[in-house]
């Protein structure tokens, strides 16, 4: 009797063993104590209709929980996996389900299907494996889920896509998935969202936005800082152009700043949607480092594939050489400037004795009389 009223934490009723003389008396009393003990489970504590099970090594959802629990902590124990035994009692009035640090590995088929007015769902901080997509109801509520930190690392992408593409989260508003491994999520991967309107997608390692992929949800909120992202592409921006009240974080992102982000940067430089817009900077080229994005001037934004860098470097050698040649030649030049002057006067020494053999052979072909006395010496 004592050890089950410690167990349940319940008020206690006045039970000394003198007072019970009969054994009707007896089981009344045992009867009460059942009645008012019933619903906050081992282990547990419960305020009003808040049950909170907290880092108490669970290996399992505790079982009867009161039927009127609005609001459940299950966080911080080792719990490996939801079945549809989990929760085998209808919990008509839980809107609030937190099984954060559970190192829980798989969701099977039907689990929240006793939780039908769950609102929101905190599945933070575990290590699914597996996750089916008929875990929800067809008619579920669900309006938050939080999937931050959730993905064993090597499986992540099927994973989620198990759970979003299940087409029955439809009343979705919420979904945080930071802190995950995704690298790129395929264009579908939120097209049967239709409600959402606040993605968490901060430090998941996203590489690059798909065309499409956030086309679908009505977005207002969308976090995208701390990934790999080096620019946007232009579908991308003109994706976003089209959801008026967008408000988007992309700072901790490692954007490379060459002319593929020319349209990036205009668009930055128009937009409104983007929230910490000065808080972008250039993490390459090296001579940008650190550079925040929207005082880069566009001419600064060279092409790292084309030539113009390594035509600079060229055209430098070249003259580098030519100077050299040059100046070699001079230097022979000089070297052997007397040489060159007796080679010169050689020449002109035997210009001059050429032309004067010419001259004196003219002279002789010119007169006449010379002429004649040549013909005749002819002869
Ligand atoms: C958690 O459960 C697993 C088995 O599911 C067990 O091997 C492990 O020791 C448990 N860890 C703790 C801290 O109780
Ligand atoms: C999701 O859970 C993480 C940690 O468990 C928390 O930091 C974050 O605020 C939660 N996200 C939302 C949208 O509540
Ligand atoms: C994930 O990694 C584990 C070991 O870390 C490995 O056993 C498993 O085969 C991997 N799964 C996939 C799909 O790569
Ligand atoms: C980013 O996510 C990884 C898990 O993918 C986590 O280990 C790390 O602590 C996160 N970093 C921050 C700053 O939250
Ligand atoms: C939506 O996201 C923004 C920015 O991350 C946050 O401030 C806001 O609280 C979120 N709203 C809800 C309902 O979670
Ligand atoms: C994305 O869209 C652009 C322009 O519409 C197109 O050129 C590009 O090939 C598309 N990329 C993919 C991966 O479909
Ligand atoms: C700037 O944004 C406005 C709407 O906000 C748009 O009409 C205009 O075409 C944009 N200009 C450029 C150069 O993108
Ligand atoms: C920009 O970064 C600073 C320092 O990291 C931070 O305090 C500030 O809140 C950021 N601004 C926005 C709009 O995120």
């Amino acid at each position: 009797m004592r050890s089950l009223r410690e167990s349940c934490g319940c008020e206690s009723v006045e039970t000394r063993s003198g007072a019970l003389k009969s054994g009707i008396m007896r089981l009344l009393v045992l009867l009460l104590v059942v009645l008012s003990c019933h619903g906050c489970p081992d282990r547990c504590l419960c305020s009003s209709q808040t049950v909170k099970c907290q880092n108490q090594d669970l290996d399992n959802i505790p079982r009867s929980l009161p039927s009127n629990t609005k609001i459940l902590f299950v966080t911080g124990n080792n719990i490996s996996r939801l079945t549809v035994d989990s929760f085998p009692n209808s919990l008509e009035m839980l809107t609030d389900l937190y099984l954060s640090g559970n190192e829980l590995e798989s969701v099977g088929e039907m689990v929240f299907d006793n939780l039908p007015n769950l609102v929101r769902l905190d599945l933070s901080n575990n290590k699914f494996q597996a996750f089916s997509d008929r875990a929800f109801p067809d008619d579920n509520k669900l309006q938050m889920l939080n999937l931050s930190k959730s993905f064993h690392d090597n499986s992540s992408v099927e994973v989620v896509l198990n759970v979003l593409q299940s087409g029955k989260l439809l009343m979705l508003k919420v979904l945080d998935l930071s802190n995950n491994n995704f690298l790129i999520l395929p264009e579908d991967t939120f097209r049967s969202l239709s409600n959402l309107v606040n993605l968490s997608l901060q430090n998941s390692s996203i590489i690059s936005i798909q065309n499409g992929t956030l086309k679908v949800p009505p977005l207002h909120d969308l976090d995208l800082r701390d990934n790999s992202l080096k620019y946007l592409s232009t579908t991308a921006l003109a994706e976003f152009d089209l959801k008026p009240g967008l408000r988007i974080w992309l700072a901790g992102n490692p954007w490379r700043c060459d002319c593929i982000i020319e349209d990036m940067l205009m668009w930055l430089k128009n937009s409104s949607q983007v929230v910490d817009v000065h808080n972008l900077t250039c993490t390459d080229p090296e001579a940008l480092r650190r550079r925040r994005l929207l005082q880069v001037e566009p001419s600064k934004l060279k092409c790292s594939g084309d030539m113009e860098g390594v035509l600079e470097t060229s055209y430098v050698f070249l003259g580098l050489v030519l100077a050299l040649i040059g100046l070699i030649f001079l230097l022979v030049l000089y070297l052997n400037r007397k040489g060159i002057k007796r080679w010169m006067y050689n020449i002109r020494d035997a210009c001059r004795d050429h032309m004067e053999g010419y001259h004196y052979r003219y002279e002789i072909n010119s007169d006449p009389r010379l002429a004649n006395l040549s013909i005749n010496s002819d002869v």
